[in-house]
């Protein structure tokens, strides 16, 4: 945060009024459930997007890139896509904001951020918190988080381009520190609940793979249309009109399954039985059964891998050398997937010994050198 207000002087001759922070996150557990209605529980990590800003007379916006080291400028009035990729979050969040009726006024900015990029751990996300958060306090507009997250998911969709759901955006907004959310996406009510890590004895250790995720717009998309198919012929078997995968119980699909065209058939056999573990994962957590709640990840894991087919040789082997490793209670890989990074429930005791001894298997065999974060559980997009 320092070296971000040293640079907006520099940049822009004075210090700035206030900074914005919005973290990245981490999926405990609910893979590809928030776009079919159903239940997720990540939790905020503490790697964040940092913005410093001042508010300016006119219509000009002007922000510098401390990671990229490149200064994109226009004008409120003609909000159009950038030459500048990491520009475009920021772009498009203002103008969502605006084409919503929200007063959006003009501002200088410096953003710097240290969620890993292209890792899953949605650093766009946490960009698109931090700027709608910002021009929420700077035009005095008051939004709630649940508007914040619905307003950057929209311009993720509409402006980035890319069709994710809600999770990351909600999480970014609203988390609440040693908590995970457990979010229902169909109303987006939520509730946190404790994780109480430190007592517990246990971290959560983020690997990233070293896989920059691939196909992950294409492939993302697939399923969506997948589980789209799934609803609508769902609806025709059982003479029901159907909404989403949250109608469809594992009893209906049981009966239905062999009807079904083999890939609609897992895809929805992922989600429907992926809610359940979520469910069944928060009441674990809550009882104190953590060997529970990890089994339920392992489970996780395996139903991504088999009948979602969103993972990638590395991220297996990964999960699986974690998964063996005595220490870990649970391991699965997190966010969309085709590469990133996977959680663990690990004893905080064997933490090192994991890094010194379990890693090092990974690289021998993929060649990759692989990156852990140990992550606290922290607060949701915060102003100074
Ligand atoms: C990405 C999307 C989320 C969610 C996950 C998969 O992170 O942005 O909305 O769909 O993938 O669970």
């Amino acid at each position: 945060m320092a070296e971000l207000q040293q640079e907006f002087q520099k940049q822009f001759g004075k210090p700035p009024e206030l900074t914005v922070r919005a973290p990245g996150r981490v999926n405990l557990i609910g893979e590809h459930t928030d776009y079919n209605e159903g239940f997720v529980f990540p939790a905020a990590i503490d790697r964040v997007m940092n913005i410093a800003a001042s508010p300016v007379d006119g219509k000009t916006v002007t922000v510098y890139s401390l990671d990229y080291r490149q200064k994109d400028s226009f004008s409120l009035d003609a909000i159009e896509k950038s030459q500048y990729g990491w520009a475009n979050y920021l772009r498009g969040v203002l103008k969502i904001m605006r084409d919503a009726g929200h007063k959006v006024t003009a501002f200088n900015a410096v953003i710097s951020g240290d969620v890993p990029q292209g890792a899953g751990l949605s650093s766009s996300a946490a960009y698109e918190v931090a700027v709608a958060r910002l021009v929420s306090t700077m035009g005095s507009i008051g939004l709630s988080g649940k508007n914040i997250a619905l307003l950057s998911q929209r311009a993720e969709n509409q402006f980035v381009g890319v069709q994710c759901g809600i999770m990351d955006q909600f999480i970014s907004a609203l988390a609440e520190r040693d908590s995970a959310l457990l979010i229902d996406c169909r109303n987006l009510e939520y509730r946190a609940v404790k994780l109480n890590l430190e007592a517990r004895g246990v971290s959560i250790v983020i690997t990233n793979s070293g896989v920059q995720r691939g196909l992950v717009d294409s492939e993302y998309n697939a399923r969506r249309n997948e589980c789209a198919e799934g609803v609508r012929l769902l609806g025709e078997l059982s003479g029901h009109p159907i909404h989403s995968l949250r109608d469809v119980s594992l009893s209906d699909l049981d009966e239905f399954s062999t009807q079904l065209p083999e890939v609609v058939a897992r895809r929805c056999h992922h989600v429907v039985s992926e809610n359940h573990r979520v469910l069944a994962a928060v009441e674990k957590l809550e009882q104190g059964h953590l060997r529970s709640l990890g089994k339920l990840m392992n489970e996780s894991h395996a139903s991504l891998r088999d009948d979602y087919q969103v993972s990638t040789p590395e991220v297996d082997l990964l999960v699986n050398l974690t998964q063996n490793h005595p220490g870990t209670l649970g391991a699965r890989m997190t966010g969309a997937g085709f590469g990133g990074c996977t959680v663990a429930i690990m004893e905080t005791t064997t933490v090192d010994e994991f890094v010194k001894n379990v890693l090092p298997l990974y690289e021998k065999q993929t060649g990759r050198k692989p990156e852990v974060y140990v992550c606290t559980a922290v607060d949701g997009a915060s102003v100074n």
